[in-house]
């Protein structure tokens, strides 16, 4: 099944560390479930099934790996994570938004760690039999900015320094730039509420959405 040939959306938050992207997920979500009427999945990567967690833990918390084990971890947890979630939600017409997606192993294994753009994006693409997001939203920030707002003790990639987030920020914005039709570009130093309205908009007019019309209130009568 092609991105194009699903009936359900696909869509995929990117970005740096601390950039609020399950934030926007979920305010996105929620707004999509009551404009749609359709159920909305909630999802990330790595670690969005039982056997992505594993995968998480091992990539994120394990011990050091060389970059080609790393990219073949996240890609694992990818296939699985489409084969047994997204796919299957997307097929029964749900909204699939999911923290992370292929986008972040080019920006992370190929720009942070420098494998081969292409390579990488060849492995993703086999994992995932070439599904692609319809909608993928950038949230763009400093590292240095959105490593403040971390609370948490740093995983393996967040202790990978700042040249290397730098690296990363770059290819993100890099990637986006080749593909405008998919990528949505925000700059997330503004408010919550902000981006949010600005993703709102964004997606409803790529995904042709048009949110049903409030329920007509009931007049307040008047008091004399
Ligand atoms: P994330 O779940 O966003 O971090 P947290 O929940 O701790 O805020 O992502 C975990 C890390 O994995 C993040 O630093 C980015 C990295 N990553 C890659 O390097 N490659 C990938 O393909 C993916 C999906 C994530």
């Amino acid at each position: 099944m092609s991105s194009q040939q699903q009936s359900g959306f696909f869509i995929s938050f990117e970005g740096g560390d601390g950039v609020g992207k399950s934030t926007q997920s979920r305010l996105l979500g929620e707004w999509l479930r009551l404009a749609t009427g359709r159920d909305v999945v909630w999802t990330r990567e790595p670690g969005g099934t039982e056997l992505g967690k594993v995968l998480r833990q091992a990539v994120l918390h394990g011990d050091h790996m060389d970059p080609r084990t790393e990219a073949l971890l996240y890609a694992a947890d990818r296939a699985h994570h489409v084969a047994s979630l997204i796919r299957p939600a997307l097929s029964r017409g749900d909204v699939v938004i999911t923290d992370r997606y292929l986008d972040s192993s080019i920006a992370y294994q190929a720009g942070g760690r420098t494998l081969a753009i292409d390579e990488v994006e060849k492995l993703s693409l086999w994992a995932t039999e070439g599904l692609l997001p319809q909608v993928t939203i950038l949230l763009d920030l400093d590292p240095r900015v959105g490593a403040t707002r971390l609370t948490d003790a740093p995983d393996r990639l967040e202790s990978a320094g700042d040249a290397f987030h730098q690296r990363t920020r770059q290819a993100f914005l890099d990637r986006a730039a080749l593909d405008p039709t998919r990528w949505i570009v925000i700059d997330a130093a503004a408010s919550i509420e902000s981006i949010a309205v600005q993703i709102r908009d964004e997606v409803a007019s790529r995904l042709g959405i048009v949110p049903a019309p409030e329920p007509a209130r009931a007049p307040v009568p008047e008091v004399s």
